[in-house]
């Protein structure tokens, strides 16, 4: 093969999220201290980490909802500094809250619209359309008319996901969606991230439900006093004993 050429390897390895000695600090708390990450396109890959050890804060970093003190946020080799949320999520990053933040005054049908229309710069005509089956995927179609405000925390759940989704992500950033809901309620969120994973888009996933998360991930990192101190097979990663030491009180009935 000619020098240069891209081998099948290569192409299987290209990266969609790159961290190039990212680094966040809040006063005296260091969330970041020049983390080097990449990411692979169509990977599952889990973030772990004590409370408070700044997960959710990498995925603000990542969409551009807070700023880095040094370093690089690249995604498909773009540096996304200059870039605001908004266009962060033209490009195709999506992301589902911990806290579900719907537009509590919009109908459900409408919360995806603005995903699909403004997220991803779909016509109405072709919004629509995308809405509609994302409403069907995820349970929500008989709730479509219904406030937004007004959802159980399971259907905030399937609406955070459903908005996300209608941006057309390329990757998924998801933040401790399981959490608060009975194994047959997020069952049914995991099998719709899994759909999602299977049809191109990579998953990046906090989350401290193991059993829901090992479903799906196939790489899992720990994030530990601004660095991710372990990397690699999930099954290998919560068996680390420098994972067992600083990460306790994690569910543990995978
Ligand atoms: N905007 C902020 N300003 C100041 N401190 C913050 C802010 N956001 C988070 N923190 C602090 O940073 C630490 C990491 O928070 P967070 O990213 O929410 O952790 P995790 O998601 O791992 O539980 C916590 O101590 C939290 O109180
Ligand atoms: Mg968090």
């Amino acid at each position: 093969m000619a020098r240069g050429s891209p081998t099948d390897k290569d192409c299987e390895m290209t990266v969609a999220l790159a961290l190039r000695n990212v680094s966040k600090s809040f006063g005296a708390i260091r969330i970041a201290g020049g983390i080097e990450l990449d990411i692979r396109e169509n990977e599952a890959v889990g973030i772990l980490g004590p409370n408070g050890a700044g997960k959710t804060t990498i995925l603000g970093l990542i969409t551009g909802t807070l700023g880095l003190d040094a370093g690089r946020i690249e995604f498909y080799g773009r540096d996304l500094q200059r870039l605001s949320t908004e266009q962060r999520c033209r490009l195709g990053i999506a992301r589902a809250y911990q806290v579900p933040q719907p537009f509590g005054d919009m109908t459900v049908f409408e919360n995806l619209m603005v995903g699909a229309c403004f997220g991803a710069g779909q016509t109405m005509a072709a919004a629509q359309v995308r809405c509609l089956d994302i409403l069907e995927a995820c349970g929500l179609s008989s709730l479509a008319n219904a406030h937004a405000g007004g959802l159980t925390l399971l259907n905030r759940k399937r609406l955070e996901l459903a908005r996300a989704l209608a941006t057309k992500p390329k990757i998924l950033l998801l933040d401790e969606i399981a959490g608060g809901l009975t194994q047959h309620e997020y069952d049914e969120l995991v099998a719709l991230i899994r759909k999602a994973n299977a049809s191109g888009v990579t998953i990046v996933w906090i989350e401290h439900v193991l059993h829901a998360l090992l479903s799906v991930v196939s790489r899992a990192l720990v994030l530990y006093q601004g660095q991710f101190i372990a990397d690699g097979d999930p099954r290998d990663v919560i068996r680390d004993p420098k994972v067992a030491e600083v990460y306790m009180g994690i569910e543990t009935d995978a």
